[in-house]
């Protein structure tokens, strides 16, 4: 019969094309914290099965009478096709309409996503991964859409029947959510911090005094570039051997953050009252302004980046002073012959300036400066340790205290905070 045939052969072709698997779709509540040390970026490995939403072709859902030849429009409910006799049987469907159904994924799967990180206050992406359970026992699962058309001239009706089956290994549940606990934000406290290959102290200014926070942070490689965001509380800086960022917290714990890497090999960094990450190869090299505001739509990105010239000496962190304007201060120093220099970048035109030169202050290889909002420097000298203080004035340079010796290292410190 030659009706029933095509009949056949157009829903079978439209259920071909309408049974590829659309979106799956996340849950719009979700909300992921990532435990520590995980990375951000990678995949995140799902516990339940995400929905599938699927779209299923199917004719029309009501009996219709085909009295003879002409087109009708199928009078029932979803659909808008239409049905055409051309003869008392011969019989044709000229359009088919579709259904939506949704059921829990029941094959691997992957699908990248973006989602707000309460953890890190931002937005953040990953990729949702499926696996099903080899040892859970499938259930089936068959949705069946059936059309029917009944000639009323001729004795035999023709049924047409469209089904779709589908094998699932667990019972509908939404896209999971997991969560940990956050880790813990500095509190904006007078001390300065230094981070010394992969371990960070909290250190004293005026009496020197420093104390080991945590060790074998992230990769247990160098961590350099420090910097503390005033926005959110947490120290960031650069690990050289995964060329990314750290999100580091008040005990030590590290986070990588899904961001545009800063210059290779980067040793000198601070952070912005606009959350912006400045963050380069000391004087004369490449630098970059990365977004690290939590919330910002381009979190993570290179805002601007550049390469420097060269002020005339050597610098190995800089420092941002919210009260002195859009600079970066750094204690510039040169060995041969031995002088001193308080220089600034300037963060719009992204040239050096020297703000003063003190001669021979016995002050070389300042590896960590710490900054303070009434206009205070404070450097620590990596040889010998010693503590000094740089007023950005200009004025005269003194040592304050007696401070750890380091190398491979830079500091950082809520430059909000006025010791007083
Ligand atoms: C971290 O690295 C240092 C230097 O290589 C090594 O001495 C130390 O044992 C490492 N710590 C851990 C916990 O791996
Ligand atoms: C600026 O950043 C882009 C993107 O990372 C990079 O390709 C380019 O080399 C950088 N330029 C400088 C001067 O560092
Ligand atoms: C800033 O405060 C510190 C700590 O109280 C103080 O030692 C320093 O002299 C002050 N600097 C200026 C420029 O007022």
């Amino acid at each position: 019969m030659t009706s029933r045939r095509t009949l056949l052969a157009i829903l079978g072709a439209a259920h071909l094309f309408g049974s590829h698997v659309a979106a799956a779709p996340l849950d719009s509540g979700l909300d992921i914290c990532l435990p520590f040390g995980i990375e951000v970026g990678l995949f995140i490995d799902l516990f339940d099965p995400p929905q599938v939403t699927e779209v299923v072709p199917c004719f029309v859902t009501s009996t219709t009478a085909i009295p003879s030849a002409g087109t009708y429009v199928v009078p029932a409910g979803i659909s808008t096709g239409t049905v055409t006799a051309q003869g008392a049987t011969d019989l044709c469907v000229t359009s088919v309409t579709t259904t939506t159904t949704t059921y829990p994924c029941s094959t691997a799967t992957s699908f990248p996503t973006t989602w707000w990180d309460p953890c890190k206050s931002s937005s953040t992406s990953g990729t949702c991964r499926w696996t099903p359970p080899a040892t859970s026992a499938p259930t089936t699962v068959t949705r069946t859409v059936t059309s029917t058309v009944t000639q009323s001239d001729t004795s035999a009706p023709t049924t047409v029947t469209d089904t779709v089956t589908s094998t699932v290994t667990q019972s509908a549940t939404s896209c999971p959510v997991t969560t940990s606990t956050p880790t813990p934000t500095l509190s904006c406290d007078p001390y300065g911090y230094l981070i010394q290959y992969a371990s960070l102290y909290q250190v004293d200014l005026t009496t020197g005094t420093a104390t080991e926070v945590a060790s074998a942070i992230g990769a247990n490689t160098s961590i350099n570039a420090i910097g503390y965001n005033t926005l959110d509380n947490y120290l960031y800086g650069y690990q050289a051997s995964t060329n990314t960022i750290l999100q580091i917290s008040a005990d030590g714990t590290a986070v990588t953050v899904s961001a545009d890497a800063p210059p290779s090999g980067s040793y000198i960094g601070d952070i912005d009252s606009n959350g912006h990450y400045w963050v380069g190869l000391g004087a004369a090299s490449s630098w970059a302004e990365i977004d690290l505001a939590p919330g910002s739509p381009t979190y993570g990105k290179i805002l601007a980046n550049g390469t420097a010239t060269s002020p005339g000496y050597g610098v190995a962190d800089w420092v941002y002073i919210p009260s002195a304007g859009e600079y970066l201060y750094a204690v510039g120093s040169n060995t041969s012959p031995s002088e001193t220099a308080l220089l600034r970048f300037d963060m719009s035109t992204h040239e050096w300036e020297t703000v003063a030169n003190y001669g021979a202050l016995g002050v070389v290889g300042v590896g960590a400066v710490y900054g303070m909002n009434n206009g205070t420097v404070y450097a620590s000298e990596n040889g010998n340790g010693q503590i000094w203080q740089f007023p950005i004035s200009g004025e005269t340079p003194f040592m304050v205290s007696q401070g750890p010796p380091s190398g491979n290292n830079d500091g950082a410190r809520c430059v909000l905070n006025l010791l007083a």
